[in-house]
């Protein structure tokens, strides 16, 4: 059955050790009840997260946390349909990085590189990180 990859940027309201940790490790208890993957990029300025699985378990997944007052200004950047053997993230519930991977700078983001960059893109930075 194909699966669903859906990547989306946010910001985070409140910018603290404590909220990440708590945040990642609620995700990772879901995810892994949900076989859902992927990765979650944190910065003072910015959430970029890429969930990926079956479709019902992707889209219940965002809409929690679309709903989730820890970070605000969600946007979708790509979603699309991926072969169930295609995960990026294959081995990671919610693998974490501080974004000192190559990723978007500040000032890009301020202007709305992200919602630019297009489904390359998007799927060229997370492929940077799943190495
Ligand atoms: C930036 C961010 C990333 C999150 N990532 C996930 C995730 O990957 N999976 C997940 O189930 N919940 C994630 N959450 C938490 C959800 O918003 C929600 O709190 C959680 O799924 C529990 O929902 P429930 O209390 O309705 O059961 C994330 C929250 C934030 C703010």
């Amino acid at each position: 059955m194909p699966l669903l990859q859906l990547a989306y940027a946010s910001r985070p309201v409140e910018y603290d050790g404590g909220v990440l940790t708590a945040i990642l490790i609620e995700a990772r208890r879901c995810n892994m009840r949900d076989q859902i993957t992927g990765a979650l990029i944190c910065r003072e300025d910015l959430f970029l997260q890429l969930l990926e699985g079956p479709a019902e378990a992707v889209e219940a997944t965002y809409a929690r946390i679309c709903a989730d007052k820890r970070h605000e200004h969600v946007r979708t950047l790509m979603r699309r349909e991926i072969a169930d053997t295609a995960r990026m993230f294959s081995h990671w519930a919610m693998k974490y990085d501080p974004a000192d991977s190559p990723v978007w700078t500040r000032e890009e983001v301020a202007v709305g590189v992200p919602e630019a960059a297009g489904m390359e893109g998007v799927v060229s930075v997370f492929g940077r990180l799943a190495i």
